[in-house]
């Protein structure tokens, strides 16, 4: 699918769909109107009769032979025009992307200043329509066997049309957006594919290939290296796997270095069965997206070689599969961690805070200025905030600001969690310095204030729990069922505010 600008002013071919917004506050844009005389009285008509009100979604549609510019022109309702948020209209853009689907249209025409309104600039509409369409088009059909007469119809141009010439900003606007849907889109596949294909060493393999593509650079610390270096969290939770495990460590920007290093660590768990502690057979086949948090990570280095932002960053992705299958950690072993910490594993399906851990110490080398890590940590994360917000704990209140900040900009909403001492109580050890779980309350809490214990010191520090956000059980306005790529826009924006 490709994304064009065109201005509205000009005669273009005969589209398959054309859509307008409508605000109930406001009359029709009179370019809607100019050129489609019928396409204005059927609206007036329905406005009239109260058949459409233009109440946030609600549609009216016009087919046929006295459409000049389209097969079908549909007017969409978008609410009262002080209303009018990003939010509303990256649904939108999922209720057009809905309608072209459904009509099996090819080309797609929006008549672009009709959405812009309120919190939402023209080039914000180009930006979110550019990104939302190729978010929502997105398929991971490579494992389907194609139809026989094959004749699956898709979406090839969406056209925007502009009244008000803001042309470059309105090309940088949509360049922004097909940047980061591609970004996210590469999230997806990597999540989506399933654990017997995404082992570390795939992972590993798919980071240097986008490495070499993009222009940023891929470190791989295998094995024998890991036994080397001591990760003992990193390596106990990888034993019962018949996968080797590894640590993959990109780099970006090495020449922007004097505006501050910026760490990005990722849980890269390939497959959590719980291990010993095993989890129940409902759903566990989604645990395949236990690695999102890495996912996030590596398609936003890939996003990042795109956008060229002056920033250096470091992404660490620890890489295993938490299985049963060899030499299975147990309840009660106690680990030495990379950091010279002790360990008791209570519970063998608490293991992302483990290969985390390791991840979060070694940082201390590289010296960031600010540290983000995202994992698919406790299932409790998912029970709070459902599907609506990532889980943010941290131990700066200016770095959490920034990614507060950076959530509500992408959409990708983060909500704080409180990270009061006391919590550390429950993940002391008994015959250790640390326990790997905290009991039953307060789970996602108290598996980010463990985790704090191997931050180093003053390294300001944010966890985004994305147990909620990163898998999309249904379709939804901005992605399909299966990952949704989560993270890396947030990151894109943090990043790009980072660099100014
Ligand atoms: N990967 C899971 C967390 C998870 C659960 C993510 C459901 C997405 C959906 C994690 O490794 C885990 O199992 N956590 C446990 C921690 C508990 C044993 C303290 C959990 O959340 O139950
Ligand atoms: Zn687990
Ligand atoms: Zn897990």
């Amino acid at each position: 699918m490709k994304v064009v600008l065109t201005s509205a002013a000009k005669k273009q071919e005969r589209a398959d769909l054309l859509v307008v917004g409508f605000f109930e506050d406001a009359p029709l844009l009179k370019e809607a109107a100019h050129g489609e005389p019928r396409f204005a009285a059927a609206i007036a008509a329905a406005l009239k009769n109260k058949r459409f009100t233009g109440k946030f979604g609600e549609t009216v549609s016009v087919y046929g032979a006295e459409i000049q510019t389209a097969q079908e022109a549909v007017v969409l309702g978008l609410g009262k025009k002080a209303n009018h948020k990003r939010l509303c209209m990256r649904k939108a853009t999922g209720t057009i992307i809905q309608m072209a689907k459904c009509r099996r249209a090819k080309q797609v025409r929006v008549l672009l200043d009709s959405f812009a309104a309120g919190e939402v600039a023209l080039n914000d509409a180009a930006e979110i329509l550019a990104e939302n369409a190729r978010l929502t088009s997105y398929a991971f059909d490579k494992y389907k066997t194609p139809a026989k007469d094959n004749d699956k119809i898709e979406l090839e141009t969406l056209e925007l049309a502009y009244v008000k010439n803001q042309l470059e900003a309105l090309k940088k606007a949509v360049a922004w957006g097909t940047l980061i849907a591609n970004g996210t889109l590469i999230a997806r596949d990597v999540i989506n594919e399933p654990a017997n294909i995404m082992t570390a060493a795939k992972m590993a393999e798919t980071a240097e290939k986008l490495a070499e593509e993009k222009g940023f650079s891929c470190k791989l610390i295998e094995e024998k290296e890991l036994e080397e270096l001591k990760m003992g969290g990193i390596l106990a939770v990888n034993q019962g796997s018949v996968h080797p495990p590894c640590l993959i460590v990109l780099e970006y920007g090495s020449r922007y270095k004097k505006n501050g290093t910026v760490c990005l660590v990722g849980k890269g768990v390939t497959f959590d069965t719980g291990g010993i502690s095993i989890k129940p057979s409902k759903d566990m086949e989604k645990m395949k997206y236990d690695m999102s948090g890495s996912a996030a990570v590596l398609a936003t280095f890939s996003a990042l070689g795109d956008a060229k932002l002056p920033v250096h960053v470091i992404g660490l992705m620890p890489m295993v599969e938490n299985n049963v299958a060899n030499n299975p950690i147990r309840p009660g072993d106690i680990i030495r961690m990379y950091s010279g910490k002790t360990v008791e594993v209570i519970n063998t399906d608490a293991e992302g805070r483990l290969i985390l851990a390791d991840a979060l110490a070694y940082s201390e080398r590289f010296h960031p200025k600010a540290m983000i890590d995202l994992a698919t940590l406790t299932g409790m994360c998912a029970y709070t905030f459902g599907d609506k917000a990532i889980g943010m704990m941290g131990n700066d209140e200016k770095l959490l600001a920034r990614v507060r900040k950076a959530g509500e900009e992408s959409g990708q909403r983060c909500w704080e969690l409180p990270m009061w001492d006391e919590y550390l109580e429950s993940v002391k050890g008994h015959h250790s310095d640390l326990n790997n779980t905290g009991g039953p309350y307060g789970g996602t809490i108290t598996a980010a204030k463990f985790l704090q214990e191997f931050v180093p010191a003053k390294t300001p520090w944010v966890h985004l729990d994305i147990a909620g956000t990163a898998w999309a059980d249904s379709p939804r306005y901005d992605c399909v069922k299966g990952a949704t790529g989560v993270g890396v826009k947030l990151l894109m924006q943090f990043l790009s505010d980072w660099a100014k």
